[in-house]
């Protein structure tokens, strides 16, 4: 059976325009995770983040919200909200790594915390009838914080656990660790889903077949790097299409137009844009000399001409 692929949520990267823009050329991707929701103190939702989950802009998309918080009314709070544009599931962020939202014992630096962890569980199950379902990281300072923490999410109906294979302290550094991953499919009865490096064909064969029970893979940063990657999973060939960059070039113009629409000036959309081909670039032979000229491109036209340039002479 094809295994099912799930877009690992990126803040800045993966909202509704990359996501419908994705799934119109490429597909490949069953469910897309939104970026995480975060409150500022406030029991209120930013617009962005309103926009990103409005049904209309995702109306052709498998998506499930995320919220990031340690507050158990900040959560019920978003569950409401969620609920109320008509989402089922809500997805809770105990994987984010940065010092700012750790140190705050939030993201990653809440694994070990299980006291907490039941404390927001416990409302958000006794308060309302939402699927929550978690991304995790394996802990922050160390890979067996999640063992102890297991014990108190098995006794909530989560419907999986996606873990991403490191731990806090690590950022995205040094590689994935699949020993304590391992460790985490024996310590848990809840379903769990494999995040962390997938980046061709050959990576995740190879975390499928060390982990034949796992059959729910979350991709990131590797599905904006080679955007062809889901399809070439689900269809189990290394072959691109023929017409390969034409489909790239388009797909870049549409979210292009989309972000300069939306973003004012020349300067923002130019830094939206180069975020894009830190990741892009890695799908070419030179990774740095296309990000080097990406950022000399010093007006929109000439940002136009060098994308246009790095195409023709791929
Ligand atoms: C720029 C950036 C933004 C991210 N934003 C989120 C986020 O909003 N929510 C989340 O759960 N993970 C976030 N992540 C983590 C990714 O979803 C993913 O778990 C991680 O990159 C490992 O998977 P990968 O190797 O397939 O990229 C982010 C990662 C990066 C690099």
């Amino acid at each position: 059976m094809a295994p099912t692929l799930l877009s690992s949520p990126l803040q800045g990267f993966t909202d509704f325009r990359f996501r419908n823009a994705f799934q119109h050329y490429f597909g490949g991707i069953d469910t897309f995770y939104a970026p995480y929701i975060r409150l500022n103190g406030q029991l209120k939702i930013k617009q962005s983040y309103q926009n990103d989950l409005q049904l209309e802009n995702n109306s052709t998309l498998n998506v499930i919200p995320q919220v990031m918080t340690n507050d158990p009314d900040e959560f019920l709070f978003v569950v409401k909200y969620v609920q109320s544009l008509g989402y089922k599931e809500l997805n809770w962020n105990l994987g984010c790594p940065y010092p700012m939202v750790t140190k705050s014992g939030m993201g990653s630096g809440l694994i070990c915390n299980p006291t907490r962890i039941n404390e927001v569980l416990h409302k958000a199950h006794n308060e309302s009838d939402i699927v929550v379902s978690m991304k995790m990281r394996m802990g922050y300072e160390n890979a067996t914080e999640i063992l102890d923490a297991f014990p108190i999410l098995d006794k909530y109906p989560l419907k999986n656990i996606a873990i991403h294979a490191r731990i806090g302290k690590q950022l995205y550094n040094g590689p994935v660790d699949l020993d304590a991953f391992e460790k985490c499919i024996s310590g848990t009865k809840h379903k769990l889903y494999y995040n962390g490096d997938i980046t061709s064909l050959e990576s995740f064969k190879k975390i499928q077949n060390r982990f034949p029970t796992i059959d729910h893979f979350m991709i990131g940063r590797g599905l904006i790097a080679d955007p062809f990657l889901p399809n070439m999973i689900k269809n189990d060939t290394k072959a691109y299409p023929k017409n390969r960059w034409e489909i790239f070039s388009e797909f870049h113009d549409r979210i292009y137009q989309q972000y300069d629409e939306y973003l004012s000036g020349p300067t923002p959309i130019k830094m939206k844009m180069l975020g894009f081909w830190e990741f892009f670039s890695q799908s070419f032979p030179n990774p740095q000399k296309i990000v080097k000229a990406i950022k000399k491109a010093s007006s929109p036209k000439k940002y136009q001409e060098t994308v246009a340039s790095i195409l023709k002479n791929v």
